[in-house]
């Protein structure tokens, strides 16, 4: 039995540990994994006392991506890029190496309810950590442009020259998002005190699809108010948020877990 577990701050409420037990379950992994509450100013010695205690990889939330990152002998490109680092696993010369799977785990939902995203148009919206971390994913996935919007603009334009060598990237000023869109992002922790970002309405059409990387047991604001505009669909982040788990998992154990019983699951339990 391997031991794996999920370290935050807070972490009570996380579901990292149900979702990677119905993991090892379905896959027939013979794994453990908990949460574990790190004090904010301790993570680097909490995640060493687990590696001393037989860790063999762990996940990483808020607030510690980037210590996680700053700590790793070896990062993957895309931990690279993201700046942050979600999934740790300790390699048998005992060194640690930082990944990132949450850009991946938003493609892998969005292909799982869209099909390809070969040739999109997407508004990628807000410019913080889960903006930057799925920015190399999208573009990898073939989308044919991404702007980036952001109520605070100059770093929306950070992240465009960040990743400008990678693809078609573009940046706006957050009303003038006017032009229609094929797939909005909506990245932003709006959701979580119900306002929403003030993009026009106009690049909502009866085809964009818009996507919340937020989610809950009822529709988010975003979600809510993009069904109002006439969006085509409206999904939410639960997804993701199974899908970057499964991502960690086949780092860790080598095997690709089945999300859909997973995600059907945490639905009926929200
Ligand atoms: P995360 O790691 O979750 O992305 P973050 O790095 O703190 O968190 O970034 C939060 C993002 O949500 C930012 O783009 C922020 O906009 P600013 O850069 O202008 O602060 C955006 N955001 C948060 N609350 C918002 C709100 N009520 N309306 C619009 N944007 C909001």
């Amino acid at each position: 039995t391997e031991r794996y577990a999920v370290f935050g701050n807070p972490i009570s409420h996380s579901k990292s540990p149900k979702i990677h037990a119905m993991f090892a379950k379905e896959t027939a992994q013979s794994i453990t994994y908990e949460a574990i509450l790190a004090p904010v100013d301790e993570f680097e010695a909490s995640f060493k006392d687990f590696v001393v205690a037989n860790g063999r990889g762990a996940n990483v939330t808020v607030p510690f991506k980037e210590q996680a990152f700053a700590l790793c002998d070896e990062l993957s490109e895309q931990a690279k890029l993201a700046g942050a680092v979600n999934t740790l696993s300790v390699l048998a010369n005992g060194k640690i190496r930082g990944d990132n799977t949450d850009g991946l785990g938003i493609v892998a939902d969005l292909q799982r309810n869209l099909g390809s995203l070969q040739g999109l148009d997407v508004l990628l919206v807000g410019a913080g950590g889960a903006a930057r971390g799925c920015i190399l994913p999208l573009l990898n996935a073939g989308i044919a442009k991404l702007t980036i919007v952001n109520r605070t603009q100059v770093k929306a334009e950070t992240l465009a020259n960040l990743f400008a060598p990678f693809g078609n990237v573009d940046v706006l000023p957050i009303e003038h998002s006017g032009q229609s869109y094929d797939l909005i992002i909506n990245s932003t922790s709006s959701s979580l005190t119900g306002d929403v970002p003030n993009i026009s309405t106009n690049s909502i059409t009866p085809q964009t699809v818009c996507y919340d990387m937020m989610y809950g047991k009822q529709p988010t604001a975003f979600n809510l108010w993009a069904t109002a505009q006439g969006a085509r669909q409206t999904i939410d982040g639960l997804g993701m948020l199974v899908g970057q788990a499964a991502e960690s998992f086949n780092i860790w154990r080598k095997v690709k877990p089945n999300v859909e019983p997973v995600l059907t699951q945490l639905r009926a339990e929200l």
